[in-house]
């Protein structure tokens, strides 16, 4: 099973900030290798920047990849201001966050709209990171399972068996993002031992080697006990993927957990 340490780094960072930040993360990646996918997904405008420097990283065998945040879900055509899927496939981008809770809450985006995301980006070679994840409500009338399996069921649906080896998927609990309640490593283990059976249940076996990841305020702090579980493949990281120490302190950490 792959580990993955994904960086997501929103609406954050200067051109500046953003290459001494890339810089950083893949150099000293290089320098420390763990086995870890390392995956950084800057805003749309740092991506070639992005696509050249984790080359360095890939030259020393670290597996670096590439995501965008977002694409639209058609291949072109008359949509101010979008980005499609073969744009960010031809600059050299790996992957790409989809069904973000933010892209939900603020954009109004729906898992039938992820649906066709993940259909192009799979079409094109890409992967998707998957994002799935109860509100507080719903955490708290305990719906949350039936909750994250209507999200999987609504993105998947259509996903041929054969493509499941390029699908990343990410557990973020709404109420955990950005706000520093972190769940409990035993409630997110629970929550993707629920998510794993979800993905065998929609795909067959082949949907049991998704690496499932974990996010919302996962820190160096408290990523050991999360990172330890068994069904927790890594984590996709926002605040703490602004600062390089933290990030790399992240990707030790998984390292170490997922050490054979
Ligand atoms: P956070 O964000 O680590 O700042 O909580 C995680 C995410 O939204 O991907």
């Amino acid at each position: 099973m792959r580990t993955i340490l994904a960086g997501n780094w929103k609406m954050n960072k200067d051109a500046t900030e953003a290459r001494a930040l890339l810089t950083a993360v893949m150099g000293r990646s290089c320098k420390a290798p763990t086995g870890v996918e390392v995956v950084v997904a800057p805003p749309f405008p740092y991506l070639a920047m992005a696509v050249e420097l984790a080359a360095v990283a890939r030259d020393c065998g670290v597996v670096a990849k590439v995501a965008a945040q977002n694409c639209h879900h058609k291949e072109n055509g008359a949509y101010t201001g979008e980005v499609s899927v073969p744009m960010l496939r031809s600059l050299g981008v790996d992957a790409c966050l989809v069904a973000h809770s933010e892209r939900r809450q603020y954009f109004g985006e729906t898992y039938a709209l992820a649906a066709d995301k993940i259909h192009l980006l799979l079409q094109y070679g890409m992967e998707p990171i998957l994002c799935c994840g109860e509100g507080q409500e719903e955490r708290e009338n305990g719906s949350f399972n039936a909750v994250v399996e209507r999200q999987l069921r609504g993105a998947l649906a259509t996903v041929d068996r054969k493509d499941y080896a390029r699908l990343v998927v990410a557990y973020e609990p709404v109420w955990a993002i950005g706000t520093g309640l972190t769940a409990t490593p035993q409630q997110a283990q629970d929550m993707h031992a629920h998510i794993r059976g979800t993905l065998v249940r929609i795909g067959g076996e082949a949907a049991r080697e998704v690496p499932v990841l974990y996010g919302g305020s996962c820190k160096p702090d408290n990523a050991e006990g999360l990172f330890n579980m068994p069904d927790i493949n890594g984590g996709l990281i926002g605040g703490a993927s602004l600062e390089a120490d933290q990030f790399l302190a992240l990707i030790t950490a998984a390292g170490r957990a997922k050490q054979p």
